[in-house]
């Protein structure tokens, strides 16, 4: 399955890529990277500190550095000042690609060659640009599968998930594509907790790459247990590459959504039409549920295929 991902490491992102790049099922072709968690330096910068961590020479190309009409936001108040702040993976090890990540998606959704599916878990600027740049790069994806958006709450404001919010009219852009899209918001990622019980077993695979990830996913847990009282940290990002794995883990429903690009206190809310009242045709199959335990099964395996290294 060629794929490309556009995310912003970040620690669910980075737990993202190494269950990603654990195996070949995903012919992973490139990294793309976007402002969101931090600035769009420093998601890159650690996008190649993850490759290096996972043993991978995949090209990253450098993307957005604010959303279409507004400016950057952030979440440090997760993922730390920058974004991947403990264990320490070191320095990278080289610089960018020098194509930048949106003429490099134009360029490689306009081969001609193998459709490729995007994996996007930051903010949609990147392919949303791509897109109204060059809409004929339509022909080259498979389909988007997207972290972001809610059918309950949101987290970084009352009403709106993250990734929708930090650039809401992208999110529409990419909901009106056309393309076929399977939406992951926090409905189903506030239900994938790595509980202290799960991260022992992910521990427990006694390998430096399970002992890191664990570590990884140990320092985003304080914001979690403090602001929603879970048991651990979510993993949002991570469930996209578990449904393109494994899709019988979650429960899909065909729907229309659309986001609120309004200002106001709904800004960047996903609106979902459940009951197909407005009429209007669905855009997106939505995760309506998972099975967690599936999903943390799912994790401890692909952690655990990463060879044993002394570090
Ligand atoms: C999303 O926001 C980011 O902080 C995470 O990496 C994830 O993509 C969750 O709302
Ligand atoms: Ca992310």
């Amino acid at each position: 399955m060629p794929t490309i991902i556009d995310c912003d490491p970040g620690i669910d992102d980075a737990i993202a890529l190494a269950m990603a790049l654990a195996g070949n099922e995903l012919d992973v072709r490139a990294i793309t990277t976007s402002y969101g968690n931090v600035s769009v330096s420093q998601t890159t910068t650690n996008a190649i500190r993850v490759l290096d961590w996972l043993g991978s020479d995949l090209p990253v190309h450098a993307g957005a550095s604010r959303s279409l009409l507004g400016p950057a936001i952030d979440a440090a108040v997760y993922h730390g000042a920058t974004g991947l702040e403990a264990p320490d993976l070191g320095k990278p090890s080289r610089l960018p690609d020098s194509t930048a990540a949106i003429r490099f998606l134009i360029d490689a959704l306009s081969s001609g060659g193998d459709k490729i599916t995007i994996v996007a878990l930051g903010p949609l600027t990147n392919i949303a640009l791509a897109l109204r740049i060059e809409p004929s790069i339509a022909d080259g994806i498979e389909r988007i599968v997207i972290m972001g958006g809610s059918t309950d709450y949101g987290n970084d404001s009352p009403a709106a998930e993250f990734n929708f919010l930090a650039d809401p009219h992208a999110a529409q852009i990419v909901l009106d594509s056309g393309l076929p899209i399977s939406l992951f918001g926090l409905n189903v990622t506030h239900r994938l907790i790595a509980t202290p019980e799960r991260l022992g077993r992910l521990r427990a695979i006694g390998t430096s790459t399970s002992r890191i990830t664990a570590d990884m996913i140990a320092y985003f847990e304080a914001v979690y247990v403090q602001r929603y009282g879970f048991a651990g940290a979510a993993l949002h990002d991570p469930c996209t590459i578990a449904y393109l794995l494994e899709p019988s883990m979650f429960d899909m429903r065909p729907m229309r959504v659309d986001v609120d690009t309004s200002s106001g206190l709904s800004l960047g809310r996903a609106v979902y039409d459940v009951w197909g009242i407005a009429g209007a045709a669905p855009n997106a199959e939505v995760a309506v549920d998972v099975d967690p335990e599936a999903f943390f099964d799912l994790l401890d395996a692909r952690i655990a295929a990463y060879p044993s290294r002394s570090s």
